[in-house]
């Protein structure tokens, strides 16, 4: 079985709470685990990170050429070891990020999706997409953040959130992000058949 689980959602909907919380159970139970995120850590995805914090500018085709060469560092020196050591990964956003985030006038929703599929990255075993009204989400930035990162006002999280259910697929599990962190917990555990 792979082992390969993603968390998606647009900015404000919890998922990095949910991915370190699922993590955590992991590591409690004993169970071989690695928690990553993209962007990553490496060099391509720092300086995405500059980009989303305002500091350089990228125009839609030069982030998406960005992203997708973060995403190679990510499977290689990330996913792919973890999965060939038979550890569950658990990955916070991939590619449906990317297709959500990146779609413009010249690339859709759905041509961002095949682009990565050429690309031959694993393909996840479960996707989870914390799904929540754009107006919650924004609340909920404002209230947490000291720095708001480009993509975090609600025209953006608005279209955004629409270019996800255009292309997540239907094996996808939509949770909902208004529910307390132990029931979000206690959902994905359910999904996972592990109690
Ligand atoms: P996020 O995952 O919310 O992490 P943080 O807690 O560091 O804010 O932020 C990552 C941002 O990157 C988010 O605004 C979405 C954006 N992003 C893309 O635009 N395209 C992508 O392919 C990925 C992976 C992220």
């Amino acid at each position: 079985m792979s082992k390969f689980i993603v968390f998606e959602g647009i900015d404000g909907s919890g998922k990095s709470t949910l991915s370190k919380n699922v993590f955590q159970l992991f590591v409690s139970r004993n169970i071989p685990a690695e928690l990553f995120r993209e962007p990553t850590n490496y060099e391509t995805g720092l300086r995405l990170r500059e980009f989303l914090q305002g500091k350089i500018h990228l125009n839609p085709e030069e982030q998406l050429k960005l992203f997708i060469s973060d995403r190679r560092a990510s499977v290689t020196r990330n996913i792919q070891p973890s999965l060939n050591q038979g550890k569950i990964v658990l990955l916070d956003r991939y590619y449906y990020s990317t297709a959500a985030y990146q779609a413009s006038e010249q690339n859709s929703p759905q041509d961002i999706l095949d682009l990565n599929l050429k690309e031959n990255f694993p393909i996840p075993y479960k996707i989870f997409f914390l799904n929540i009204n754009p107006e919650s989400a924004m609340k909920r930035i404002q209230f947490n953040r000291s720095e708001i990162d480009v993509f975090e006002n609600l025209e953006k999280l608005t279209s955004i959130r629409n270019n996800y259910l255009s292309i997540l697929p239907d094996s996808a599990i939509f949770l909902d992000a208004m529910k307390s962190e132990e029931e979000l917990l206690r959902d994905v555990l359910d999904s996972l058949e592990m109690h």
